[in-house]
């Protein structure tokens, strides 16, 4: 698959089939996730499979818990905001992602394959989320779908408790994301153009060219 098309389409891909994922498969995502960065390439880094679905059977519950939180307090007054004024374009993405993030919460015993990444010493998240976005890259290219979740941070006792994470050595708790097949298809991530949010020498200054769509596809 052509890099910039894996760029362009890896999304919160959530809709997806309780199908497992062939152990070639994920060998070759995870072989290409340690492949990342990390400072000092300290790989200071543990990655946890989870498939089994006793296991997934217990996160369900606190995950849907933690999304439930996440709701109420981070997310409260943007929701509330959206839900008041449905029509205006930014509300309706955010009540998109919101039914798509309620979806995940509501099926996730259906996930067939759970990673949960973990970093040492590193609050920052620098040394683990490369190796991750690496990992739903290469899901991307075998065209399976991912999404990042980091809610269980609300309840990270029971959590590290099932899975058996040593409390004591500094690890801490990155993300978790889900792999499935998915059940639609592929788009363009839309976002805020680059020129809004980019400047050249200097703070507010115009990057000094603009990009109204996306240039993937080339021919668009
Ligand atoms: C640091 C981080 C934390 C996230 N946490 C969650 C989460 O807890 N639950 C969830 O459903 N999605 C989570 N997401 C996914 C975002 O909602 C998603 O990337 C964003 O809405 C863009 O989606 P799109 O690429 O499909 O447009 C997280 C993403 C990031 C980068």
């Amino acid at each position: 698959m052509d890099i910039y098309e894996a760029l362009y389409t890896t999304r919160a891909m959530r809709r997806v089939k309780p199908d497992p994922i062939p152990s070639d498969v994920q060998q070759r995502i995870l072989d290409a996730a340690v492949r990342a960065p990390s400072g000092g390439n300290t790989q200071n880094w543990r990655f946890l499979v989870v498939d089994d679905p006793d296991v997934r059977g217990k996160l369900g519950p606190i995950y849907r818990r933690c999304l439930g939180m996440l709701w109420e307090t981070i997310y409260k007054d943007r929701m509330e905001a959206a839900r008041a004024n449905p029509d205006d374009p930014d509300n309706k993405q955010s009540l998109i992602m919101q039914r798509s993030a309620q979806h995940l919460a509501d099926n996730f015993e259906v996930y067939p394959m759970l990673l949960f990444s973990f970093v040492q010493y590193d609050p920052t998240g620098g040394s683990i989320f490369p190796a991750t976005w690496s990992a739903m890259l290469a899901a991307r290219a075998e065209g399976v779908g991912t999404a990042l979740t980091s809610v269980f941070m609300f309840e990270m006792d029971p959590v590290l408790e099932i899975l058996g994470v040593p409390k004591d050595q500094g690890w801490l708790f990155s993300s978790c994301v889900t792999f499935g097949y998915p059940t639609g298809r592929w788009g363009v991530a839309p976002r805020t153009p680059v020129h809004e949010v980019s400047y050249r020498n200097s703070w507010g200054a115009p990057l000094g060219f603009e990009i109204p769509k996306p240039l993937w596809p080339p021919n668009a």
